[in-house]
């Protein structure tokens, strides 16, 4: 919490249903704000695909540091269907993820009650874990290349980088966000020991070495493949999953399809020492665009994380309850389109719910 609780965020609403999504989180950010007496300085940043197709800049050079000076980021969605795949991805938001060093990401995977999991006989008790995702390294370093590209020799090399410093600050971070989160204080390290011999051998290492300052915490480890049957299966065994980058990027979307889809899973791009960056974590959703037909569920839990890591923690717990007021009483599905109610008027609950609080 800052002394003067007077917050500057920017706001990047992005692509697709972004714009949609985050006009949502907005109101629920203000209503908190009135509500709980912080105030909240917002900053429009027109960052993403239409911005690049009529300008070819992806980001603004003095973009990045401008962006350090904010106490927040706030965005939408990134991925637009007339550029090509990688540009906006790699230029823009895992540019914004490196340059700021958001070397977390945090992916809480919650049911909450009154909302359908395709997973039979599984409920809101199983179903409470988080993903702390390495956000700077792995496969998505950027390291490798091509030799003799576009012949039939062609070599296309992608390594994953994984440093000590890069692997173990990860694991504290995940090690100690499990001792605060105080639930079954267990932490499964997610990997691939058995081929990835290399990557998976420093991890391990690191791993069991950072658990010595813990005692107070039950170590696991769980291949990644084995992790994604155990998902499915036994949910209930997870309370902090820590990973690389790569099979946190898959795992998550798992995770959000079992507690509910898309429309629910909200993360955070962390870096606890500077400016960390909420995203809902579904996508542009180039067909649903434009349509006040989206589930604006996901970004307004990105607030609600956002507010959290400032500090604004009874905030944060407001909207928590006023979203889960709305799923468990209001909406007939958390799908696009099915949900009995406009995005607006979603967004229009929420606000209300947090009006109404106590
Ligand atoms: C995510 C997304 C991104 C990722 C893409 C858009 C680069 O899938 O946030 O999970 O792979 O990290
Ligand atoms: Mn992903």
């Amino acid at each position: 919490m800052l002394e003067d609780r007077n917050y500057r965020i920017a706001v990047m609403p992005g692509d697709g249903t972004g714009p949609e999504v985050v006009r949502e989180a907005l109101k629920a950010l203000s209503a908190v704000s009135e509500k709980d007496g912080f105030k909240v300085e917002l900053v429009h940043y027109d960052l993403g695909g239409d911005r690049y197709l009529k300008t070819g800049e992806v980001l603004p050079g003095t973009a990045v540091d401008e962006l350090k000076t904010f106490n927040a980021i706030l965005l939408g969605a990134i991925g637009h269907p007339d550029v090509k795949p990688g540009i906006l991805e790699k230029g823009l938001l895992l540019e914004l993820r490196f340059r700021l060093d958001q070397y977390i990401n945090l992916r809480p995977v919650i049911l909450f009650p009154g909302v359908d999991t395709p997973l039979k006989d599984k409920g809101p008790e199983d179903i409470d874990f988080i993903v702390v995702r390495e956000n700077t390294e792995g496969l998505y370093a950027g390291s490798g290349g091509f030799l003799r590209k576009g012949t039939p020799h062609e070599v296309a090399v992608q390594e994953s980088v994984n440093t000590r410093m890069g692997v173990e600050r990860c694991l504290r971070y995940a090690f100690e966000f499990c001792r605060k989160r105080n639930k079954k204080r267990k932490l499964t390290l997610c990997g691939k020991t058995n081929v990835l011999t290399f990557a998976f051998d420093l991890w391990e290492r690191a791993f069991h070495e950072v658990a010595r300052d813990y005692p107070d915490i039950e170590t696991d480890y769980a291949h990644v493949d084995a992790t994604c049957m155990w998902m499915v299966k036994n949910p209930e065994w997870f309370d902090v999953i820590v990973t690389d980058n790569m099979f946190g990027d898959i795992i998550t979307d798992l995770g959000a399809m079992i507690q509910g889809g898309m429309g629910i899973a909200a993360g955070g791009n962390i870096n606890p020492r500077g400016v960390s960056m909420f995203e809902p974590i579904g996508g542009s959703a180039p067909k649903y665009t434009g349509r006040n037909i989206i589930n604006p569920l996901a970004a307004i839990g990105a607030a609600q994380m956002m507010l959290d890591h400032l500090g604004e923690e009874k905030s944060a717990a407001r909207i928590d309850q006023a979203v889960r007021k709305v799923v468990a009483g209001d909406l007939k599905s958390l799908s696009a389109g099915q949900m009995g109610y406009s995005t607006s008027e979603v967004g229009d609950l929420v606000a209300r719910y947090i009006q109404d609080s106590v």
